[in-house]
């Protein structure tokens, strides 16, 4: 069931395989620092390949294959790559199949993962895809409310910001409309959730889609930040009528739950400024060292199958 499977959206995997992963990545967690004591992945390569730039995902996935004892091979940009010479991407799958036992692939364009397991007979994990999907970013999300405020089910999950582009939200939304929550998209009319997808969602939980936070604030549990992400604009112009127009203040916090926990994938700019960093409900930094348990589960599914 999982021995070589690709992972390419969220919508592949269901509510009990998410959960495998989460049970899984608990496990891991003693060994995501102190690396695993068996190397149950010694004999492995594992390729990232990143066309875009990533600190997080590239580095904990690294971070992650070395824990179980593999080997990383790989870019993080495209400079010293054929990719300069005009290579094309499927030619460049083609060739680092044969170099590598798994390809962890970060494309700016939709779909380029799923083009990649095309031509790849090793599994490829899609590590973001333009403002397409982030499957792997969305476990760890989800393993991240699960450690932090108890079960998903009945919770109220807020996601504000850029809701057009972030793709972090486009996964996550759609994971966690398989669980008994309810959905809060807040956002300027101009980066609304993509109809399409919140269409999908409705189907099965709650929503409502607002401009104002303040006036949800208190009924959030979670609260998912995003960053507007200016490099996905047609036109700058455009990106600076809402650059800064959601800025997460400590009098907003203070008049949310007793257990709200705020989260937000990295990176930021200035939409959570430094000053909420120590307060109990921040989760953010946490949220990301939660990128190496989760992918050395998803790793050692996948390449062990058990
Ligand atoms: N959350 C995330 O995808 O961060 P990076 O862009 O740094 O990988």
């Amino acid at each position: 069931m999982w021995l070589n499977r690709d992972i390419v959206s969220i919508g592949d995997l269901s509510v009990d395989e998410i959960m495998e992963v989460i049970d899984r990545a608990n496990e891991m967690l003693p060994y995501a620092s102190s690396g695993h004591p068996k190397s149950p992945l010694a004999n492995k390569i594992v390729a990232t390949l990143f066309y875009e730039p990533s600190t997080r995902t590239r580095l904990s996935f690294e971070s992650a294959a070395m824990r179980l004892g593999a080997k990383v091979l790989g870019f993080g940009s495209l400079e010293a790559t054929s990719v300069a010479k005009g290579e094309t991407l499927s030619d460049t799958i083609r060739i680092v199949n044969s170099y590598s036992d798994a390809i962890v692939l970060r494309h700016p364009s939709e779909g380029a993962a799923r083009l990649a397991s095309e031509f790849a007979d090793v599994p490829v994990i899609n590590a973001g895809d333009g403002a397409g999907q982030h499957p792997t970013q969305t476990i760890l999300d989800i393993f991240t409310i699960w450690k932090e405020s108890g079960p998903v089910n009945g919770k109220s999950i807020g996601f504000v910001g850029d809701l057009k582009y972030g793709r972090t939200v486009h996964s996550l939304s759609k994971a966690l409309s398989l669980f008994d929550v309810s959905l809060y998209f807040i956002s300027p009319d101009e980066l609304k959730i993509p109809k399409h997808i919140k269409k999908d969602i409705e189907k099965r939980v709650a929503v409502k889609e607002t401009k104002s936070l303040d006036d949800v604030i208190s009924d959030l549990d979670v609260l998912y930040v995003t960053r507007i992400q200016k490099e996905r604009f047609p036109d700058i112009e455009e990106y600076k009528k809402v650059a800064g127009v959601y800025v997460i203040r400590p009098s907003l916090i203070s008049r949310g739950r007793k257990n709200l926990i705020v989260m937000h994938p990295l990176p930021r700019v200035d939409e959570i400024p430094p000053e909420i960093d120590n307060l109990p409900q921040a989760k953010y930094f946490k949220q990301a060292s939660y990128g190496v348990p989760v992918r050395m589960a998803i790793l050692d599914l996948i390449l062990r199958g058990e």
